[in-house]
């Protein structure tokens, strides 16, 4: 993405093809002018009514409207309903950085809060927001745009696919013993305002490490300490940090203690945030926690699928991975820059025959991966190189294997991927999975 289209993504014109395609339903597809505090209110009701929230009180709303105006923020207004000022559809995007294998980032059109008022519902205008945003990335030059949702079942339709998983793991600390490594750092207890600048650099420090983090700041950051606008929103939170042994912040966790039932010793820890950036900060924090008396469950949900701790205690069976599932979707719009923007395992040629419907990213392409790991990519117009692996797949499925954490194999045994020549689908196993499993650790 070039800096103009960085600079033009709060201001770009509205996609008229879509527009066009409401006013004919009698609706007005539009920007709000995020300057305009009554205006971004409406729509921030409009919004929070849409996910079931109650309504704002004056703190949360001034606490809120200033951080989300730096967002491309749209609606659509039925100016017959009887609150016309209120838009019956939302969506709100910005840029952000999306690490993707080789310790390196590209960006996503990050799209959130697509709401449809129940009373318009079923009537389009979610396809006409969603294609008109991905349009309007698109002309901009972004690569690719990603998502968390609430239903699974509504964004494969629009060439999104799951690409990073979650898992809530609950740990039995009574029988999980501590058996990883002595950290020599040192615990603290500290409060969360302490940790809102230097919390944000560690962060930002770790996050090229992991595929599928994305770069966060504002609202999103200040809500995972507890700050909301709310007045007694992080009054049960709970925040240490872990210093290495030269006094340097390497990690910190920030959790709920509740009671269990009528026994004082058998509390539940619940881990709303960790981070580690050193497995030296990740062991202390761990093991501070696993040994918390009084304390005889942690849950630690919107976890990484793959966590160390679980080989870190006595007893394997004192820590259970439920609830395994898609968290971070991507629909990959520019193939070449998408694809040219990480690292890969394996050298060789790949061919992907590409199916979009809504014609971002349909066409063949040819990947030439060298030694060192990057990738040339290009439309293929001649014959491809003999050996190279070749699949044809939905943008939806490119997307799912863009991070490397879903199998082209077991992709291809689904049915979802078809080999165009034997042997194919492992072979691209091998160049794109990750070692590190993709993740995100938040909601956006
Ligand atoms: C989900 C929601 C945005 C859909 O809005 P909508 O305007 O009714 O959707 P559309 O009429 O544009 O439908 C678009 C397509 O999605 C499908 N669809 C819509 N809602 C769906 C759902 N909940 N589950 C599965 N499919 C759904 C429609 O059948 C339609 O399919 P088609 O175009 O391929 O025939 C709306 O119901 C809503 O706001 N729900 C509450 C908030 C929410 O869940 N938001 C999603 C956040 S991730």
């Amino acid at each position: 993405m070039t800096d103009t289209a960085r600079n033009d993504f709060l201001t770009a014109a509205i996609d008229s093809e879509s527009a066009d395609r409401l006013e004919a339903q009698g609706l007005r597809l539009a920007l709000v002018d995020t300057s305009d505090t009554d205006s971004l209110g409406e729509w921030l009701r409009a919004e929070n009514r849409g996910f079931y929230g109650s309504a704002m009180d004056s703190d949360t709303l001034e606490f809120v409207l200033p951080r989300i105006a730096g967002r491309r923020t749209t609606g659509v207004w039925d100016d017959s309903a009887a609150e016309p000022a209120t838009p019956v559809s939302t969506v709100s995007i910005w840029p952000a950085e999306l690490t993707v294998p080789g310790n390196s980032s590209v960006t996503a059109w990050s799209i959130a809060a697509v709401t449809v008022a129940p009373t318009h519902r079923r009537l389009g205008i979610a396809r006409a927001m969603i294609e008109a945003e991905l349009r309007t990335a698109a002309s901009l030059g972004v690569p690719v745009a990603a998502l968390t949702v609430s239903e699974a079942t509504i964004y494969r339709r629009f060439g999104f696919g799951p690409a990073a998983m979650i898992a809530d793991w609950t740990i039995d600390t009574a029988r999980a013993a501590w058996t990883g490594p002595r950290s020599g750092g040192r615990v603290h207890f500290v409060s969360p305002e302490d940790l809102l600048v230097d919390g944000l650099e560690l962060v930002e420090r770790v996050r090229l490490e992991t595929p599928g983090h994305m770069a966060f700041d504002g609202i999103l950051w200040e809500r995972l300490l507890g700050f909301t606008g709310a007045q007694d929103a992080g009054k049960h939170l709970r925040v240490v940090r872990y210093d290495d042994e030269d006094g340097e912040l390497q990690g910190f966790a920030a959790y709920k203690v509740t009671e269990t039932g009528a026994d004082f010793s058998k509390h539940s820890v619940e881990l709303g945030f960790f981070v580690a950036a050193t497995d030296d900060a990740y062991a202390g924090l761990w093991r501070f926690l696993l040994e918390l008396d009084l304390v005889s469950t942690i849950t630690a949900p919107l976890r990484s699928v793959d966590e160390p701790v679980a080989w870190q205690v006595a007893d394997p069976r004192a820590v259970t991975r439920a609830s395994v599932r898609d968290h971070l979707w991507i629909r990959v719009l520019d193939v070449p820059a998408a694809l040219s923007a990480r690292t890969y395992r394996a050298a060789g040629h790949i061919v992907l025959d590409v199916e979009d419907d809504l014609g971002f990213a349909d066409g063949l392409f040819l990947l030439t991966i060298a030694d060192d790991g990057t990738a040339m990519v290009e439309q293929l117009h001649g014959e491809a190189p003999v050996d190279a692996a070749a699949i044809a797949l939905t943008v939806a499925d490119l997307g799912s294997l863009y991070l490397g954490g879903v199998s082209a194999f077991t992709l291809a045994r689904a049915g979802r991927i078809t080999e165009l020549r034997p042997g194919s689908a492992a072979a691209i196993d091998d160049a794109f999975r990750s070692v590190v499993a993709p993740w995100l650790s938040i909601w956006f």
